[in-house]
């Protein structure tokens, strides 16, 4: 046997380390918190700008757009109101538990609800007032629920609210940090 012949002709084939395990791990996990925080920050959407949650015109009553608004322990129904600069619009609004408040600072109005009793309130909205959203919030402590007692007034054009964006913003950012980390891993796997 030549010393030639002892040498073996080539080393062994290394063994292709297999990251395809890894990565489909990473996929799924990725496509999880993904979906997690487009769901809370979509939640968070909801309480701080009104969020996606159902817009309520009201209903026009010769004239008069009119809103019948439920104001229970903690919070209102319609949640977020649409009213246009210009509008005469009634507030008829009731609570069916305790003391509640119904306050809009802009349209400069404080009622007392007291339970089971109607309250109505009419308001024009001037014409001259800025288009956005306004908060309609609780005036009267009701209880642990009290400081989130609020409503989204929209008046003429919603404005930017990064509330709406929100969960867009959140999944990108995840989805973007995670191709990263793939790409990442990947290129460590090589
Ligand atoms: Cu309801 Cu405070």
């Amino acid at each position: 046997m030549t010393e030639e012949e002892k040498r073996p002709q080539e080393a062994p084939p290394k063994q292709k380390r297999s990251y395809t395990g890894g990565a489909f791990l990473i996929v799924i996990t990725a496509l999880i918190i993904t979906l997690f925080t487009g769901a809370i920050a979509y939640g968070v959407q909801t309480v701080i700008g009104g969020g996606e949650a159902k817009t309520d015109e009201g209903v026009m009553v010769n004239g008069v757009r009119e809103f019948r608004i439920l104001a229970p322990q903690w919070y209102f129904d319609p949640a977020v109101i649409r009213v246009s600069p210009g509008d005469t619009v009634r507030f008829i609004v009731t609570s069916d538990d305790i003391m509640h408040g119904f306050a809009i600072n802009e349209l400069g109005f404080n009622l007392a609800l007291s339970p089971g009793i109607e309250v109505a309130h009419e308001v024009v909205i001037p014409s001259e007032i800025t288009d956005g959203t306004y908060t309609m919030y609780c005036s009267i402590f009701c209880g642990i629920g009290h400081p989130y007692m609020k409503g989204t007034v929209v008046i003429g054009e919603r404005g930017f609210e990064i509330g709406r964006i929100l969960p867009y913003v959140a999944t990108g950012v995840m989805m973007g940090m995670f191709a990263t980390f793939i790409i990442i891993g990947r290129r460590r796997a090589r």
